[in-house]
């Protein structure tokens, strides 16, 4: 079974307007021939902009999440065609801010998966526990669950990402231990492997909270890990670069 082909996502949040686009330029500009997939998930208001200044580069656009019906009487959110129309080639969803702030469900994740599907978006489906889960022992199992409801059987055979955040290191300056990491990672593995089989053994597992170019070696270095979604760090080219040159 071939190992994932890692893949490092920048998650622009609810930050970057038009000037921000010289900073995408420029982290296309020097990603060169490293050996991760690289993308940017800007605002939806850059994304058609972002498309087509990063257009030839190696640099994928993505969203930041979308909604489960393609269309209709939504007002205010996003659905993951109108992400496909204006270029996006992937799709953060289930983010903890939507999940805490919008109080987004697993069946809720689980069906915009599938409307990303339906999109050709390739989904990167993020997981993780509270610092009261944690301390509570609850982590794997807290994760685990997240990971078995949010993933509709339509994921096999696609092509999908994991990301592990726990809530407690986004934005924090905190981050968990390397075996802390491997542990969660190892438990996501496992739960993939049974819910799609073997061939989930492809599919990366990104870290997630708190990535900095200082930490970023032996973050990406750790086992099971297959990359990373970066928050705070992803909106400067400098930081951005030195991440993904830690690989
Ligand atoms: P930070 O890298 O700013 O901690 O954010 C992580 C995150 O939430 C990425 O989706």
């Amino acid at each position: 079974m071939t190992a994932p082909t890692p893949l490092i996502a920048g998650n622009w949040k609810m930050n970057g307007a038009s000037a921000a686009l010289a900073e995408a330029k420029a982290i296309a500009d020097g990603v060169g021939d490293c050996p991760a997939r690289v993308a940017i998930c800007p605002p939806a208001t850059l994304t058609h902009r972002m498309s087509q200044a990063l257009d030839g580069s190696k640099v994928l656009v993505g969203g930041q999440d979308a909604h489960w019906d393609d269309a209709g009487a939504f007002t205010g959110d996003i659905s993951a065609e109108m992400l496909a129309d204006a270029g996006a080639k992937l799709v953060i969803l289930g983010h903890s801010e939507r999940r805490a702030g919008w109080r987004e469900t697993d069946e809720m994740v689980a069906n915009k998966v599938k409307a990303a599907l339906r999109a050709g978006l390739e989904p990167v489906v993020c997981v993780g526990e509270t610092l009261e889960e944690r301390d509570a022992g609850k982590a794997l199992q807290v994760v685990t669950g997240q990971v078995r409801g949010s993933l509709p059987q339509e994921l096999a055979g696609k092509t999908f990402s994991i990301a592990y955040e726990p809530v407690w290191a986004i934005g924090t300056g905190r981050t968990p231990t390397t075996p802390d990491i491997e542990e969660v990672h190892r438990a996501i593995r496992a739960t993939l492997v049974e819910m799609f089989g073997e061939a989930a053994r492809g599919v990366p597992i990104l870290y997630g909270g708190s990535v900095k170019p200082s930490n970023a070696t032996e973050i990406l270095h750790a086992a099971e890990v297959g990359g990373a979604l970066v928050g705070g760090a992803s909106l400067k080219a400098a930081d951005f670069l030195g991440i993904i040159r830690a690989l």
